[in-house]
C-alpha cells in the first residue's frame, strides 16, 4: 500500500446550467481539501482529469484548481487524459507522484462539461476515442460503437436483451438512492425493454435506456502516503491499481473478449492477494449496458457468454452476493467522461468510510472499481479498503 484516499467530494451531476468546467473543478477542489482537512498550501501536485477537449472552448484546463485559493500558485499541476478512464488515469499519476516521494498530498479533480453541445454533437467528440482511421465513419458516435459491439455477443451467444434492460433497471433503482445522480428516474422492466418513442433505438440493438447520458460533473479526491494517511481523520487505502492498455484497433482484437479489462482486474485481484468474491461490491463502467454485462465476465463473475446470470439471478443487485454499481453507476448516475473515474473512487470511498447516505450497503469492507477508455483500450482496476 503506497496510497490512500484521505478526502473527497462530489458535484451533483446533469445538466447543470450556469455551472462551467472552471466552476465546478474550483467547487469540489476546495470541497476535497477541506473534507481532508488539509490547506491548499499542503498540496505538493495536482492532476486534473479532463477529456480530448472539444465539449468546451477552454481546452487547457491544467491550472484551472489554482483559481480555488492564492495559494495553490505555483503547485506543479497536469491535465491527464485517457478517454473515458481519464479520471483514473489521474488518480494513477497521483499515485505514481506518492510512491516517487514526490509529494505528501496530491489534489486530483476530474472534470467535464459537457451539454453545451447536444447529443449528436458530444457524439462526434467522444467518437475521436475510437481508431479513428477505420471507426470513426460508424453513425451515432461512440454508442454506434458499443452497438456493433453488442451486436457481435448477440451473434456469438443470443439475444441478450432481457439482460440488458434489467441492468438499465438495476441502474436506475439504484440511482434513486444517490443525490449525485443525473437521473433520480425509476425505469419499469416494461420500458427498457420494449423500444418505444420515448425509448428509442439508438444504435444496433442498444435503445435509449441502455446508454449513458451526456452530463456535466466533477469530483475530487485528496491522495497522501500511507504513513501520512494514518493521521488523517480518514484513510481509504489502494490495496491494488493496474492499468492495462489493448492495441486501439478493434479490427486487432477479438473486441467482445475485453482481454484488457480481464488482465486487468486479474493482476488486482492478484497483487491484492484477494478473489473477487472477497468484494462487498463494485463500481464499474456501464458506458452501455451490454459493456456491463460483458464485464461481469471479465471480472470473473462467470464464464464467458454466460454474463446473464450475474443480471437475471440477481447476484449484481444491492442486496445480491456482488453488488455492482449501487451508485447507480454510469448510466443513472452520469458519465461527464473526465470526471467519471474520479467519481467512481469518490462513490466506493464513501461506502467504505460508511458516509455513503442513502445509498450505504451494510459494513462494506473491500470495493473495486473498474474504469475503462474507449472500447476496453485504456482499463484501470483500483481494489480499495478502508484503514482508518
Ligand atoms: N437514458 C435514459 N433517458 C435518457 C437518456 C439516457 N441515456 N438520455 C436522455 N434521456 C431522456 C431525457 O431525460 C429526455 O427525457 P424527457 O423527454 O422525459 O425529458 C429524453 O430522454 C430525450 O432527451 P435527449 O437529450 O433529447 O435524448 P437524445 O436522444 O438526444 O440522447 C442518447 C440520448 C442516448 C443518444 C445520449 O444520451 C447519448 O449520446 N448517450 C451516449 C453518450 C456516450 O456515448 N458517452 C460515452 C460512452 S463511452
Amino acid at each position: 500500500m503506497t496510497a490512500c484516499i484521505v478526502g473527497w467530494a462530489h458535484s451533483k451531476f446533469g445538466k447543470l446550467d450556469g455551472e462551467t468546467s472552471e466552476s465546478l473543478v474550483v467547487k469540489v477542489a476546495g470541497e476535497a481539501m477541506a473534507h481532508a482537512g488539509i490547506e491548499p498550501r499542503d498540496v505538493d501536485v495536482i492532476y486534473v482529469g479532463n477529456m480530448n477537449g472539444g465539449f468546451v472552448k477552454q481546452e487547457f484546463h491544467s491550472s484551472l484548481p489554482l483559481q480555488t485559493h492564492p495559494d495553490l500558485r505555483f503547485k506543479p499541476s497536469t491535465r491527464v487524459e485517457n478517454a473515458c478512464a481519464t479520471g483514473s488515469a489521474a488518480i494513477h499519476m497521483g499515485i505514481n507522484s506518492l510512491a516517487a516521494k514526490k509529494a505528501r498530498f496530491v489534489l486530483v479533480v476530474g472534470v467535464e462539461k459537457m451539454t453545451e453541445l447536444n447529443s449528436a454533437q458530444a457524439g462526434d467528440v467522444l467518437i475521436k476515442a475510437s481508431y479513428v482511421a477505420e471507426e470513426a465513419e460508424i453513425e451515432a458516435g461512440f454508442a454506434g460503437i458499443f452497438g456493433k459491439i453488442t451486436s457481435a455477443y448477440f451473434q456469438r451467444y443470443g439475444d441478450k436483451s432481457d439482460a440488458l434492460a434489467r441492468i438499465a433497471v438495476k441502474a436506475h433503482k439504484n440511482g434513486m438512492k444517490n443525490p449525485y445522480a443525473h437521473f433520480q428516474r425509476e425505469f419499469d422492466y416494461a420500458f427498457c425493454r420494449n423500444p418505444s418513442d420515448k425509448n428509442p433505438f439508438v444504435a444496433g440493438p442498444l435503445k435509449r435506456t441502455d446508454c449513458s447520458p451526456v452530463t456535466d460533473g466533477a469530483a475530487a479526491v485528496i491522495l497522501a502516503d500511507s504513513d501520512t494517511a494514518l493521521g488523517m481523520k480518514q484513510a481509504i487505502a489502494f490495496r491494488a491499481a493496474e492499468h492495462v492498455n489493448d492495441f486501439l484497433p478493434m479490427s486487432k482484437r477479438d473486441i467482445i473478449q475485453f482481454d484488457g479489462p480481464t488482465l486487468a482486474w486479474q493482476r488486482a485481484l492478484a497483487s491484492a492477494r484477494l478473489d473477487l468474491l472477497d468484494l462487498s461490491f463494485v463500481e464499474t463502467h456501464d458506458c452501455f449496458t451490454s459493456a456491463e454485462l460483458i464485464e461481469y465476465e471479465a471480472m470473473g463473475l462467470t464464464p464467458r457468454g454466460q454474463g446473464e446470470r450475474a443480471i437475471l439471478e440477481g447476484w449484481t443487485e444491492r442486496d445480491g452476493k456482488l453488488p455492482v454499481n449501487v451508485s447507480g453507476g454510469l448510466k443513472a448516475k452520469g458519465h461527464p467522461v473526465g470526471a467519471t473515474g474520479v467519481s467512481m473512487h469518490v462513490m466506493s470511498s464513501m461506502q467504505l468510510a460508511e458516509a455513503a447516505g442513502p445509498m450505504q450497503l451494510t459494513s462494506p469492507k473491500l470495493g473495486a472499481v473498474f474504469n475503462m477508455g474507449g472500447t476496453a483500450v485504456a482499463n484501470y482496476v483500483s481494489i480499495l479498503e478502508r484503514v482508518k
